[in-house]
């Protein structure tokens, strides 16, 4: 979000802007009011909450700062939607966002025509280029929130016994990738590339949008190392277990084994099983493990992740490892773009998605893929000035960095040096494994 060179046009940033309002809405289409509201664990935020906090950042980081005569559309909205900015003053505990039946649903949404409005207005005057460097802020915050919108609403529906589709599965032609386990592609033993050891240059080059934590750019030395083909899958994720992976201490981190002790874990987030045969819950609904067996697994914590990865007798790669690879890759795979909403199987041809014929496949989208690196800032990394200093640097204690987006994440929001990150036992995050030596 700093250190950007260029000077963004009013003509494209309002577009960007335009655009990412819409989808935000769109996503929400298959909603009811009462989907809305739902806060169904703490890491989550019900939606109309996520509707509400988005039209506040431009409210409050846009229009308060820099555009003069701005009329508040509320008064208490300044501190009832802030998330966590401390700067800005006191707000409510995040626990309590489901109990914001008012403002209604209604007014929300006119809170967000009025901020639109207000920015439309607002590019018209030739605003500054600090202000535009703030709206292409404000669109990649929005972006993060329609993930973060998916995810919390797959965990709300998960949590309902009726357990909701929130889109059907489209018709089959439609579908990106196999649908049924008889088209679906074969298991193969994982594939592994070699990589060539050196110096390499990590972080982003200032060229384009970045958040502060993609820089510096810093060199950083890596020893030679493989990287897996493709993402593990629910298949031989079922093997793991079969082995009595969440059973055997060996394979697992103190932390984590006492993670599996305390959370009773025994298999992924949303899989379940009746009479001995899994099925997992998607945001398309309840699939078997028979249709997802190649697809990769998903909601998995870090220490999943990495106990898995010491029974197969490899390990998780560095986020370092993981950008050199991904460095010249496309932006290119299951991402929010495809429409798919879950992760879908590998595939080795251009044919519906562009996924390089040589090289990793899966490095975007499908799922975030954990990697073995604690988050934290990069040699020099200074937090910009200001509140805004807040949205990222706060949160370099505790947490993993994630790398490459997932199937809810869209597809202009994503690129290799882009830093996700989350404690070690998050699991309700589409959140996968890569396998590396
Ligand atoms: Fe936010």
């Amino acid at each position: 979000m700093n250190a950007t060179t260029r000077c963004i046009p009013e003509t494209e940033i309002g577009a960007r802007f335009r655009q990412a309002r819409r989808k935000t809405l769109a996503l929400c289409a298959p909603l009811t009011p009462e989907d809305m509201m739902v806060q169904s664990t703490p890491e989550a935020s019900p939606a109309k909450w996520h509707l509400a906090h988005t039209a506040w950042f431009f409210e409050s980081f846009i229009l308060r700062e820099f555009m003069p005569g701005y009329r508040l559309f509320n008064t208490d909205f300044p501190w009832l939607f802030n998330s966590y900015y401390q700067n800005l003053g006191p707000f409510p505990a995040k626990r309590l966002r489901a109990s914001f039946s008012r403002p209604g649903l209604d007014e929300v949404l006119h809170y967000r025509e009025h901020v639109d409005e207000a920015i439309d207005r607002f590019l018209d005057r030739n605003p500054e280029p600090e202000a535009l460097k703030r709206i292409e802020l404000g669109v990649n915050h929005e972006e993060q929130h329609q993930e973060l919108l998916l995810t919390d609403i797959l965990h709300a529906f998960f949590t309902n016994p009726l357990r909701p589709v929130y889109l059907e599965q489209p018709p089959e032609e439609e579908v990106p990738f196999p649908k049924s386990k008889k088209q679906a592609p074969a298991r193969q033993a994982l594939g592994f590339q070699a990589f060539e050891g050196g110096l390499h240059d990590i972080g982003h080059d200032g060229q384009g949008f970045c958040f502060d934590n993609e820089q510096p750019r810093h060199r950083v030395w890596l020893e030679p190392y493989s990287l897996a083909r493709q993402l593990i899958t629910c298949g031989e994720f079922a093997e793991f277990m079969a082995d009595g992976g969440y059973r055997r201490p060996e394979f697992w981190l103190s932390d984590g084994w006492m993670a599996v002790r305390r959370n009773g874990w025994r298999a992924p987030l949303y899989w379940t099983s009746e009479s001995g045969d899994w099925s997992m819950f998607t945001l398309r609904g309840v699939q078997p493990l028979a249709r997802m067996e190649t697809a990769p697994v998903s909601q998995v914590s870090y220490f999943e992740a990495d106990a898995y990865a010491r029974w197969a007798g490899r390990r998780l790669p560095t986020e370092f490892e993981w950008e050199a690879a991904a460095k010249g890759q496309a932006i290119a795979g299951n991402l929010l773009d495809s429409g798919l909403l879950r992760p879908g199987p590998a595939v080795e041809t251009s044919e519906g998605l562009a996924q390089p014929l040589e090289g990793p496949t899966q490095i975007f989208g499908d799922c975030w893929q954990w990697t073995a690196s604690a988050y934290l800032g990069y040699p020099g990394y200074r937090p910009v000035a200001g509140s805004l200093g807040e949205y990222n640097g706060k949160f370099m204690s505790g947490n993993m960095v994630l790398r490459g987006g997932s199937c809810v994440t869209p597809a202009a929001h994503i690129r290799a040096t882009y830093r996700n990150f989350f404690s070690p036992e998050t699991r309700w995050q589409f959140s996968g494994i890569r396998l590396a030596f």
